[in-house]
């Protein structure tokens, strides 16, 4: 494991961003919770999500739609077939890898038929034991399954979602005839996906079960190109301005012409160096008319759109953004970890923009035996938790206070001191440059939000 991912796993386990499922009976692998602090920042993302793709868009609908759909669903959208991975095993170890991403092996998939054929069979060493692996590839599919009924025998398979966005393509016509959705409109949902992936690892970048924000924009086929460069630069974007990633550690990736899915007009990552390489956060693709073509033959429904201007009937075209919430929060953490030498030894810190930290401030009374301290400082926290997340924290000194809130990143914390009980101000120091301000109680809401920019 990469140092930093080392660190990052720590402190989340540490500090109850992220605890390993089902710890008790001895994990569950390659699940994760989010724990008390990661709830927050994950909420904050999906929220500040919402906020730019949907409540600052003109022309954006969301959705929040169930993870059980119709079984036919996945077979339009050639997910029973085709959602494969080619598999290889090890005959000593039994461990089971992914052939296309081993050393020297080159393999093609059909995406019709979920084949894979071997270009090139490279070594057959097991990476993990340097035993012997099976020389036979198996197509894995990823769907996870489950039964609904009551009686046994009479229970229908379905699945969980492969990928979040099905329900969208689903929605379109409700959409479309409950809003007066007019083309190109979009809608953006985010929403669970399960996959059984052979190859695991890497804390939350690759799971069985992650959320997955999708934005399906439904368009006609002549403003293909300009719309698709805009929300590479919407998405691309975001990346930077909201969610605080660095330019510099971001990177388009074009899918080659036998990578991409065959009816794909054009396919790009948006990657991220998140440890030693860059991988991918986001994928932004063209979709065509695939999906709904595919859904309108399987459900016998005509899912067209008439448009009245230019008094044309046509397939709406889809260009897809979608993104892992688990690899943006994983992205968030790789990009703010900050170790740093002080005065009273090393702090970690996070550097998280304010707008996504799980907790915006923190109040300390001076000490914690003094009654008109703490008596004055909870006034303080209770005139600031309806109004920010807040933290209370009253053990040990000061400096040991300010490295917790560091560590999880909260951007102020407030101190009650003597000075408070004469003239009504309290110290503000910030995370980053660890400097102290004095500002009077009244203004203290007021000055957050003008630095949460809300
Ligand atoms: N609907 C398109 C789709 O599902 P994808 O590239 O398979 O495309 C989109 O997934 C995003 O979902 C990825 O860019 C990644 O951020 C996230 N993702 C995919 N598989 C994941 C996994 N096993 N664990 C965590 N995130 C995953």
């Amino acid at each position: 494991m990469n140092d930093l991912m080392e660190k990052i796993v720590s402190l989340c386990k540490r500090r109850g961003f992220v605890y390993p499922s089902s710890e008790i009976y001895g994990g569950f692998a390659n699940i994760y919770d989010f724990g008390p602090l990661g709830s927050l920042l994950a909420k904050n993302i999906r929220d500040v999500w919402i906020k730019k793709m949907v409540q600052e868009k003109n022309d954006m609908y969301l959705i929040d739609g169930s993870i059980l759909m119709h079984p036919k669903a996945w077979e339009a959208s050639g997910h029973t077939v085709a959602f494969t991975d080619p598999l290889i095993q090890c005959q000593g170890c039994k461990k089971r890898f992914r052939a296309d991403k081993l050393k020297d092996w080159k393999l093609e998939k059909d995406n019709k038929t979920g084949k894979w054929n071997i270009l090139k069979q490279g070594s057959l060493i097991c990476p993990d034991c340097k035993g012997k692996l099976i020389p036979e590839i198996k197509e894995f599919n990823l769907l996870m399954t489950t039964d609904i009924g009551s009686i046994e025998g009479e229970k229908t398979k379905v699945y969980l979602k492969g990928e979040s966005c099905q329900n969208i393509y689903l929605n379109f016509l409700p959409i479309r005839d409950t809003m007066g959705a007019k083309i190109p409109f979009g809608v953006a949902q985010i929403g669970k996906a399960f996959r059984n992936e052979i190859t695991l690892g890497k804390f939350l970048f690759k799971v069985r079960e992650f959320e997955q924000m999708d934005i399906e924009y439904f368009y006609s086929p002549e403003q293909a190109k300009k719309l698709y460069e805009e929300w590479k630069n919407i998405r691309f974007n975001w990346y930077i301005d909201t969610i605080g990633l660095s330019k510099s550690r971001l990177r388009w990736r074009q899918h080659s012409p036998e990578e991409r899915i065959f009816y794909a007009r054009d396919a790009w990552d948006i990657e991220y160096k998140f440890f030693d390489e860059f991988e991918e956060l986001e994928g932004v693709h063209d979709r065509s008319d695939y999906d709904l073509k595919q859904h309108g033959k399987f459900s016998g429904k005509t899912l067209d759109y008439f448009d009245p201007v230019s008094k044309t009937r046509f397939i709406p075209n889809i260009i897809e953004c979608s993104g892992g919430l688990q690899r943006t929060f994983l992205a968030v953490l790789a990009e703010s970890y900050r170790e740093e030498e002080v005065n009273d030894g090393k702090r970690v810190f996070l550097k998280i923009k304010p707008t996504l930290s799980p907790y915006k401030v923190a109040v300390f009374p001076l000490v914690a035996n003094k009654e008109n301290l703490v008596e004055k400082a909870k006034d303080v926290f209770d005139l600031l938790k309806p109004e920010f997340m807040t933290m209370w924290d009253s053990i040990g000194n000061i400096g040991k206070r300010y490295r917790r809130q560091d560590e999880i990143g909260t951007p102020w914390c407030i101190t009650i001191d003597y000075q408070t009980l004469e003239d009504n101000t309290v110290t503000i120091r910030d995370r980053d440059t660890m400097k102290q301000q004095r500002i009077k109680i009244e203004e203290i809401i007021k000055w957050i939000k003008e630095q949460l920019n809300v």
